[in-house]
């Protein structure tokens, strides 16, 4: 497996089925079957609301701190086995928060579960804040004020949920806080939404990475601004198939166009409980539809640690790490488009 860093993942959709149950049966939650089969086949979708339905639906089950905890120690486990040696993950305190868990538990104990995998599995982890944008740029600003006494637990802010509708301009504000505190700033866009969404992202919010951003591929312009700029995009193959939101089938995806042109992509789980599989099931699946040699998986997970938040010898750690699992298999990657 290449060393790589994984860099759009949910953590509530890390959630599998078994430990949905497990924390269902542990707070005494009804769920609409507590028959994992039964379970499992609601996890066919058409669009993107149709899996977010069932998505916050599911987090009825996480209540206390050690819920939480658990959630990420189980993702780190499996991430760390499928190579990924940094994952910064992204959070949606306001599932929580709307339902009555305290921003602090919800916080809390993702990152106990954080340290824990540190210690565990030697895998580091961090968070990123991720605002609904279904519930609007108030709620944004009010959950960001509210998570600052935490600051020192995660590391950015993201957006994410029902795209279409809910602009990245209406979150400027939360934004620009942001900023102010220091905070990477990363969002959601062009997974529904257009081309638009992805040049408002950049220039209104001032994002360092776009997570998807399949759309841009519509707009010459904006290509040619996220090459020269080498933002990152974080590309979910998988998801895009599950939620239709770039090609039906996974030998069409436009992975290979994005590289041609130049970007800086990499490839990420998004919702790996959801989405049938974690990153390593990604580039597998991406392999055997014959879309990337195993050199371009290479150059992926190199991609992935250049457009991490790891310091700068972190990174040249990492990247350091990739080279070396190539060259052990006489592959020789090439330096990352940023680096030519
Ligand atoms: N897109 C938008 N919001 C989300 C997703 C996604 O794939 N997963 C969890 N929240
Ligand atoms: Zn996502």
């Amino acid at each position: 497996m290449w060393p790589t860093a994984e860099l759009h993942v949910h953590i509530e959709g890390t959630l599998e089925v078994p430990l949905l149950l497990t924390l269902a049966q542990r707070n005494d939650i009804a769920l609409p079957s507590h028959d994992a089969a039964v379970l499992r086949a609601r996890y066919e979708f058409s669009c993107l609301q149709d899996f977010l339905d069932v998505y916050y639906d599911n987090l009825a089950v996480l209540v206390h701190e050690r819920d939480f905890a658990d959630l990420a120690l189980a993702y780190l486990q499996r991430a760390a086995t499928a190579g990924v040696r940094r994952a910064e993950i992204f959070f949606d305190p306001q599932s929580h928060t709307s339902r009555g868990v305290a921003m602090g538990t919800v916080v809390r104990g993702l990152s106990r579960g954080i340290e824990q995998a540190r210690e565990l599995y030697g895998i580091d982890g961090a968070l990123i804040l991720c605002f609904l944008r279904h519930l609007g740029g108030d709620a944004a600003v009010a959950t960001l004020r509210e998570a600052l006494p935490l600051r020192e637990h995660f590391i950015g802010v993201g957006l994410d949920s029902s795209e279409v509708g809910f602009p990245p301009s209406l979150f400027r504000e939360a934004f620009e806080i942001a900023a102010a505190e220091g905070l990477h700033r990363v969002a959601h866009a062009g997974e529904e939404g257009g081309p638009d969404y992805v040049w408002e992202a950049l220039d209104v919010l001032g994002v360092e990475r776009i997570d998807h951003g399949n759309r841009a591929l519509e707009d010459a312009e904006l290509m040619a601004v996220l090459r020269h700029r080498q933002i990152p995009l974080t590309v979910c193959p998988l998801s895009n198939v599950a939620l239709r939101t770039a090609s039906a089938d996974l030998a069409e995806h436009p992975l290979p166009v994005m590289l041609d042109e130049g970007l800086l992509v990499s490839v990420h789980s998004d919702d790996p409980a959801y989405f049938g599989g974690y990153v390593d099931d990604n580039v597998a699946a991406l392999r055997s539809a014959g879309v990337v040699s195993e050199a371009t998986a290479g150059r992926l997970a190199a991609n992935a640690v250049m457009s991490s938040f790891l310091d700068g010898d972190a990174k040249a750690r990492l990247l350091d790490e990739v080279r070396a699992y190539g060259a052990a298999r006489g592959i020789e990657l090439l330096a990352p488009a940023s680096a030519r």
